[in-house]
């Protein structure tokens, strides 16, 4: 008697990896929120059991050999070898592929491919354009002789002049005199750290002395005791560092440099809180971050991984 041909399909016992899988695509959905290691992480775990599980699927379609099953008489007696026609030339093994597991590998590449289409360019709608056209121009403010050491300067210019007044900013500026040789100032955001409406200097302006070249305004202050939000009353020294109210931070600053003279102001940055004053203090700098956002300690790991601005 032969062995009966096997009928059922290959089919793939149950498996943990997709599960495993499916946590790593949350995890990485949760890391795109709250931190990029977290996101590195899920991405990991996917990959991983995303590896796995096709390692399981494509495991059982390595290629069978037909089984060399001999020729049966319909009465199920052996034939003889002397009897039928003349004996065919040897054939090549055929090569089997279950038809099942073509359908299960065919359907989660379609899905796959239909899965992609339909989300990568929405994803890309909606990630991609941050990433783009971003940045600060670098922006002349004037000679730096505009600025009297000591004293803040209430600086407004248009950050970009396509756009016209509604890309204008304020920024206070103070000239502390040399450091190194070199000319040292502390130029201050007026976005307020808690929900970013704009600070006021805590102190009289010298509007006698203002001075407009082109798109850049110059008031010069007589003399501030820090800055004060009009909004939920955030309170901050004459550093930025907070003092009162519900900011979470101290105020941003802004980097500068000097060419032929001139004071450039460049791109904005995030600061936890600055040590001393003046051109020796200790700035704790990080990068530009919203208004609410802690920068630094635990309470940092809650706020979504930004696009660079
Ligand atoms: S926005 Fe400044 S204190 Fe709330």
């Amino acid at each position: 008697m032969s062995q009966p041909h096997d009928e059922h399909p290959h089919v793939p016992g149950p498996s943990l990896w997709p599960v495993g899988f499916a946590v790593g695509i949350v995890v990485l959905l949760i890391g795109l929120i709250i931190s990029w290691w977290i996101l590195a992480l899920g991405a990991v775990i996917a990959l991983a059991f995303a590896f796995l599980w096709v390692r399981d699927l494509t495991a059982g379609t390595a290629l069978a050999h037909a089984p060399d099953v001999p020729p049966e008489s319909p009465t199920g007696a052996a034939i003889p070898a002397t009897a039928g026609g003349p004996a065919m030339p040897p054939t090549e093994p055929e090569e089997r592929y279950p038809r099942s597991k073509f359908l299960e590998l065919s359907t989660l590449g379609l899905g796959g491919v239909i899965g992609g289409i339909v989300t990568v360019p929405a994803l890309g709608f909606m990630i991609a354009p941050p990433f783009l056209k971003q940045g600060t121009k670098d922006h002349d403010l004037g000679p730096i002789s505009d600025f009297p050491e000591g004293k803040y300067v209430i600086a407004t210019y248009m950050s970009d002049k396509t756009q016209g007044e509604v890309s204008r900013r304020t920024a206070f500026v103070r000239y502390n005199g040399q450091l190194s040789g070199q000319p040292s100032f502390t130029i201050i955001s007026n976005h307020c750290a808690h929900l970013g409406c704009p600070v006021q200097a805590n102190g009289p302006l010298d509007e006698q002395h203002k001075k407009e070249v082109g798109d850049v305004t110059l008031i010069p202050t007589v003399s501030i005791a820090g800055f004060g939000c009009p909004c939920h009353g955030g309170q901050y020294d004459t550093e930025g560092n907070r003092t009162a109210g519900p900011p979470v931070r101290a105020l941003d600053r802004y980097s500068f440099s000097i060419r032929n003279g001139r004071l450039f102001i460049g791109k904005p940055f995030s600061v936890s809180h600055v040590d001393g004053a003046g051109a020796s203090a200790k700035i704790h700098k990080w990068a530009f971050s919203f208004p609410g956002e802690h920068v630094n300690g635990i309470e940092s790991w809650l706020y979504p991984v930004q696009p660079p601005h």
